[in-house]
């Protein structure tokens, strides 16, 4: 079995305006999806994943697209994350030009489902560099995000921007602005997570602030601005301020909230880590329900968040330095 893994991540800035172009800055954490890839010579595609906050599935079918699935996925979520592997394998063959062989993937991951850690960038980097590996291909790094990009892009009905597949991809800090994705150097930042438990559904969150967008100008101005604090934030990031970063950062979360997507637990959360002395908090990733992100060096806010009613993880998370880890 050929194994890879890749990291989650966080958006300190920039969320939902990225798509529309504008700057956001990510962190890369030190959560990971683990994918290992096992060729088969039947032609069939079999995916059985463990730990996704679920109770772990299994789900076989044949190479055909009219010969799937065989078993059942109602469970959204699960769909969800067959679709990432689905469209994963099917770059794996245009790679390596193989149309022949089956795979069996195992999905371990420690990375909660569709809230905003970016789960699925990390499941579509590690399935595309185990599944080419498997075969003998060894991609750079760029071409694993750019194919990465493209699953999450054929997944999401085209409603993806680069920045998740490409912090995965990489690790570290990241830059990403349109088309121009580049690692930044910014501080060991104290990263403090919040989990509600839940998920958010990026397509209908995505196409709810493109809606705002058309039809008022304070949305549009809002992304813009969210544009504007990204840019900050970097300058407060690399200059190693992370009380300026942090303040950003509440900015941020305010113009998301107005932009209509974030929830009560997740303001509840980001409340109490404010309260709780963080530098700054906001929702990270599609939002509507998942994960906040905040900046604390002390342990008040873990714990504070810990005691917080809706949240049922908090945990602190390092920085992922590097990428893509090649396994075995
Ligand atoms: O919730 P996530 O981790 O899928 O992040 C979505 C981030 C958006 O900016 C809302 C969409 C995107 O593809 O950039």
């Amino acid at each position: 079995m050929t194994r890879s893994s890749a990291p989650g991540k966080v958006y300190l800035f920039g969320e939902h305006a990225v798509v529309y172009g504008e700057p956001a800055v990510l962190c890369a954490i030190e959560r990971r999806a683990r994918v290992g890839v096992e060729p088969r010579d039947d032609g069939r595609l079999r995916v059985h994943a463990e730990d996704l906050s679920l109770d772990g599935f299994t789900v076989e079918y044949g190479a055909s697209a009219g010969d799937r699935p065989d078993v059942d996925v109602s469970e959204s979520l699960v769909t969800a994350a067959t679709q990432y592997v689905d469209s994963a394998i099917e770059h794996v063959r245009d790679v390596t030009g193989d149309e022949e062989t089956g795979f069996d993937v195992t999905i371990e991951s420690d990375i909660p489902l569709g809230a905003g850690l970016g789960s699925s960038a990390a499941v579509a980097v590690a399935a595309i560099d185990a599944g080419t590996r498997a075969l003998g291909t060894t991609l750079e790094s760029d071409e694993l995000a750019e194919r990465a990009y493209r699953t999450e892009y054929e997944v999401q009905d085209g409603q993806a921007s680069r920045a998740d597949t490409f912090c995965s991809a990489t690790g570290g800090a990241v830059r990403v602005e349109g088309d121009d994705c580049r690692s930044i150097e910014a501080p060991d930042v104290p990263i403090v997570i919040g989990f509600d438990g839940g998920a958010g559904d990026t397509g209908e969150l995505v196409s709810g602030v493109r809606s705002l967008r058309e039809e008022y100008e304070f949305a549009a101005d809002t992304v813009e601005t969210i544009g504007d604090l990204a840019r900050n934030g970097e300058d407060a990031l690399t200059a190693d301020d992370l009380e300026e970063a942090g303040r950003l950062m509440n900015f941020n979360h305010g113009l998301l909230s107005a932009l209509g997507v974030s929830s009560r637990s997740l303001d509840t959360m980001v409340w109490a880590a404010r309260d709780a002395g963080a530098l700054g908090a906001k929702l990270t990733g599609a939002g509507g329900g998942g994960c906040i992100v905040t900046l604390d060096p002390t342990p008040e806010t873990e714990t504070a968040l810990s005691f917080t009613p809706g949240c049922e993880e908090a945990f602190r998370a390092g920085l992922a330095e590097t990428g893509v880890e090649r396994l075995e």
